[in-house]
């Protein structure tokens, strides 16, 4: 038995979901390019989930589901006021989920049924929790989610309580469409292992948060802008990333396990983020980005990946950075729930085995001869 490192071109499953073939991510079967230009991330939801696009009726009914489901249990509420203020998003995210689980009497029932209505529940339910602790750790009272709205105009309404605009709703919107699924990514492996326990649906959700967190994943977006804001000024981003370079350090936001030519989705996000700084009438972080691009992928031949330009745009929207990886679980909580959906329409426990590089025939020694 060899290990393969990092599983790297090890197939671990057959999905319908979405796939990467030559550079091109699709979401079944429909490339990533059209969906971010045409479709809305509720539709892209319904798309993971169901297999096909909805028809108007049925993405009016799943929008129905998500404005009643938004709400979330006030003791949660009430919990998250004695969290620490300046704990960590992704923590406090990830533990809110795993509590969403007590207040729900069907968490055990993993009919497919089940966990569809589970899906769209958690799909409504993430944006409030994580919008209600960026209030409360600023002594705020957490805002009630609208309905009949879009998940990105809820979410960009309940962190400040104002309406938002209307090309904010709409840049946020088609980011949660680019980072929706992604096939076998960390986070999404994660959720399949564990709910291939026959364990729960928030046990799966859980486990895929706590592994996006992680900064060679979607923590990595975070880690971006912490660089971009470092950087300052675009006289000093050659000096800057010359010296990360020579010090053999990783410039978050480049790089990808599967594409070596470049991210399909990263392009979106680049035009985003050239389209609001003309809209606020300041380049400075878009220059920066296109500066720190043309340095690492002239010196190391890598090409930014989606969590490069999201960085910019989300800066640009007036997002605080540490919502920046909650967002992205926002949006990928429906490829999660989607490939949870999938593992157990044909359940196998995922169990692998190590390459064993440790001692043999070791004996038991009693403590006093240790
Ligand atoms: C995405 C990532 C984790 C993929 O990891 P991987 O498939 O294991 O690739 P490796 O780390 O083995 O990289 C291969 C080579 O490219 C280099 N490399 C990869 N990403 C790099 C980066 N962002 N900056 C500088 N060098 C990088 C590695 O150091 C390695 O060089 P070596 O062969 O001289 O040791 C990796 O590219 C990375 O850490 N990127 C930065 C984090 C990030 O943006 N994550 C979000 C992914 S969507």
């Amino acid at each position: 038995m060899t290990a393969t490192k990092g599983l790297e071109g090890i197939v671990a499953a057959t999905s319908s979901i979405s796939s990467i073939n030559d550079g091109v991510l699709a979401y079944r079967g429909i490339n990533i390019d059209e969906l971010a230009e045409n479709a809305s991330y509720e539709e892209t939801a319904y798309l993971l989930w169901y297999g096909k696009l909805p028809t108007k009726s049925q993405l009016l009914t799943l929008q129905d589901q998500l404005s009643e489901y938004a709400a979330v249990p006030q003791p949660l509420l009430d919990q998250m006021k004695l969290y620490p203020k300046d704990a960590n998003t992704m923590s406090v995210l990830r533990t809110t989920v795993s509590a969403l689980a007590l207040y729900d009497d069907s968490v055990n029932d993993n009919s497919r049924e089940s966990n569809q209505k589970k899906s769209i529940k958690l799909q409504s339910q993430i944006p409030t929790l994580i919008a209600a602790y960026a209030r409360i750790r600023e002594g705020k009272e957490p805002i009630a989610p609208l309905k009949g709205v879009s998940i990105a105009h809820n979410f960009l309404y309940m962190l400040s309580g104002e309406e938002p605009d209307e090309v904010a709703v709409s840049a946020l919107d088609q980011a949660l469409v680019l980072h929706a699924d992604h096939e076998l990514n960390a986070s999404t492996f994660s959720a399949r292992v564990t709910i291939a326990t026959l364990s729960d649906i928030y046990s799966g959700v859980t486990s895929a948060i706590g592994t996006l967190k992680g900064p060679l994943h979607g923590g990595a977006n975070e880690a971006v802008s912490q660089m971009l804001s470092e950087i300052g000024t675009l006289d000093q981003t050659e000096s800057y990333i010359q010296a990360k370079l020579n010090n053999k350090e990783k410039i978050m936001g480049f790089g990808h396990r599967v594409y070596k030519n470049g991210d399909p989705r990263a392009k979106h996000l680049q035009k985003m983020s050239y389209e609001l700084s003309l809209l606020k009438g300041n380049s400075t972080l878009y220059d920066i980005s296109i500066k720190v691009e043309e340095i690492v992928t002239g010196q190391k031949g890598l090409k930014p990946n989606v969590d490069f330009y999201s960085a910019s745009v989300y800066t640009q929207l007036g997002i605080p950075r540490d919502l920046f990886t909650p967002i992205f679980a926002i949006s990928r909580l429906s490829g999660w729930t989607a490939h949870i959906l999938e593992q157990l329409d044909d359940n196998r426990i995922i169990r692998p085995r190590a390459d064993y590089t440790g001692l043999n025939n070791q004996h038991y020694i009693p403590i006093e001869l240790r």
